[in-house]
């Protein structure tokens, strides 16, 4: 490469990183289910984030959700609201109700009997709004660990989702999948430790974000072979739930507390759109785990 060229490109990274609105990305109008955590309380401990010696402040977590909810639907986005039910204090987190893609959903099938409860509701909202269910009979916990890129489902397991179930998924999905295996207690489901930033369509190409930690050294391997231009996220951001962000190709809702991954979305082109979810970390969640996408 002569100097020349070394000089334009370098000029032209440090307007990106300098400007003001990214605008190389197109950002999609996407549909959300969310549930409303009337009941969301920390009493019982399920995954490391949780201490049930923690107090959680109800009226702090409403109003962060109610900020997530007006966030989504100031950019554009459609949401439904499932409300939550008493005993049932992680409903909040919707993203593990299912996997719906292209009208087809999977409900989960919990992991432990504390959000087991949870599957009837569900299960019931999708026969309700979704075209078509299928009933799964192994353990998955729905988007939590299961990710679609618009090409591939990135399936999680190691803690939570059955990787038998994967099978079960990619069949009645009609889906290439992925098997990806989390060895981090802290990063128990997918979606704590990897973001799809944005889908394969006509017009974009895959793009994603994740912190190589959370993942055993055969997982690390495929993804650097699947996505060698992956962002890599650090552990500091990663333990904010920087991965837990919720994009719709252009826009990224992702923790306020996670500045280093918002420069690095910046830097892609990506507009990174701040939230306080720090109520929700106190169960082990993020903006991600509270949202189903509906496609
Ligand atoms: N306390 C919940 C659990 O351990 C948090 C779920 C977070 N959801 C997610 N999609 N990562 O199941």
């Amino acid at each position: 490469m002569t100097a020349e060229h070394t000089s334009v490109v370098l000029t032209a990274t440090a307007t990106t990183v300098a400007g003001a609105t990214p605008s190389r990305r197109t950002p999609r109008r996407q549909r959300y289910l969310v549930t409303r955590p009337t009941y969301f309380d920390v009493v019982y401990s399920i995954n490391p984030w949780m201490h049930t010696d923690v107090a959680t402040d109800s009226g702090l977590a409403m109003r962060q959700w109610e900020n997530l909810v007006a966030t989504f639907r100031r950019l554009g986005h459609e949401v439904e609201i499932c409300e939550g039910a008493p005993g049932l204090p992680d409903m909040v987190f919707a993203a593990n109700a299912g996997t719906v893609i292209d009208g087809v959903a999977v409900p989960a099938k919990f992991s432990t009997d504390k959000r087991s409860g949870e599957e009837k509701p569900y299960t019931d909202w999708f026969r309700d709004h979704v075209g078509s269910v299928v009933v799964p009979t192994l353990v998955n916990e729905g988007e939590g660990d299961l990710l679609w890129t618009g090409r591939l489902l990135l399936a999680g397991s190691g803690f939570r989702t059955d990787p038998l179930a994967h099978n079960e998924v990619a069949e009645a999905l009609g889906v290439p999948l992925v098997p990806l295996k989390l060895v981090d207690p802290f990063f128990y489901h997918l979606d704590t430790a990897l973001a799809v930033l944005d889908t394969e369509t006509a017009e974009s190409t895959e793009t994603i974000a994740y912190y190589p930690g959370a993942f055993s050294a055969g997982s690390q391997s495929a993804l650097r072979r699947l996505y060698p231009d992956a962002i890599i996220v650090s552990r500091a951001d990663a333990e904010w739930f920087a991965l837990n962000a919720v994009s719709d190709g252009r826009n990224v809702v992702v923790p306020e507390q996670a500045p280093t991954f918002a420069r690095q979305l910046e830097e892609r082109g990506f507009a990174p759109v701040p939230v306080d979810v720090s109520e929700f970390r106190k169960a082990g969640g993020g903006a991600k785990c509270c949202t189903l996408i509906l496609r």
